[in-house]
């Protein structure tokens, strides 16, 4: 069955490059970024690996614990980690998962047949502290993702668990938000003091909460 949007992220054991891991014990209560790419020595995995490593301190400052994954064995990472680091200046500094018996990919629907048959597409899941889905994505092997825009969803998302607001289309970080509709107006008096712009009843927009 398909992992949904707050489903439980599926637990499991695994090599990684940076030893042997638990999933639930390592991501321990934080932030996480779980993504398959679909194999090494790539030019797109090239590329996003690279990219991924230097928003390693953007990362950190959102607390948030990131792996790869790729169907490929232990023994491949460390020489194309070195070519990582060689075209895209950055070595990998986050644990690159080795699933040659594909049983985490298969857990997680990475593989999808009718694109290829071994080979996982670019999924991504990023899971909460409560170690449930928040987000997911699919892409095609020849499309590059955007991690900027995951960082983007990663800041609504901690913003929504801390101070339930939502973003509207195209936010970014410092603009405006609206309160969720979960919130009454008696409970947005306490919440947000400085008040509020209502624009409809169903529609309260709000400074960005700083904290
Ligand atoms: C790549 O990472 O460049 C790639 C991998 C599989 C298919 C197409 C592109």
């Amino acid at each position: 069955m398909a992992i949904l949007i707050g489903d439980v992220a599926p637990d499991f054991e695994a090599e990684t490059t940076e030893g042997r891991i638990r999933f639930h014990d390592y991501i321990d209560g934080k932030w996480a970024v779980l993504f398959s790419h679909p194999k090494n020595f790539t030019p797109v995995c090239t590329t996003e690996l690279g990219y991924t490593a230097k928003l390693k301190p953007e990362f950190d400052k959102r607390g948030v614990k990131v792996l790869g994954l790729s169907v490929d064995k232990l023994e491949n990472h460390a020489g194309w980690s070195a070519d990582i680091q060689e075209t895209q200046g950055t070595a990998l500094n986050f644990p690159l998962i080795a699933d040659p018996t594909q049983e985490v990919a298969k857990k997680y629907d990475m593989i999808h047949p009718n694109a290829d048959n071994t080979l996982t597409v670019r999924s991504l899941f990023v899971i909460g502290p409560d170690k449930k889905v928040k987000l997911k994505i699919e892409y095609p092997a020849s499309t590059g993702r955007n991690f900027d825009e995951i960082l983007r969803v990663i800041d609504s998302l901690q913003l929504t668990a801390k101070h339930q607001v939502a973003t509207p289309v195209n936010w970014k970080q410092g603009e405006d938000v609206i309160i969720v509709p979960a919130v009454t107006n008696e409970q947005a008096k306490e919440k947000f003091p400085g008040g509020w712009k209502e624009v409809k009843p169903y529609l309260r927009v709000v400074p960005q909460p700083q904290g």
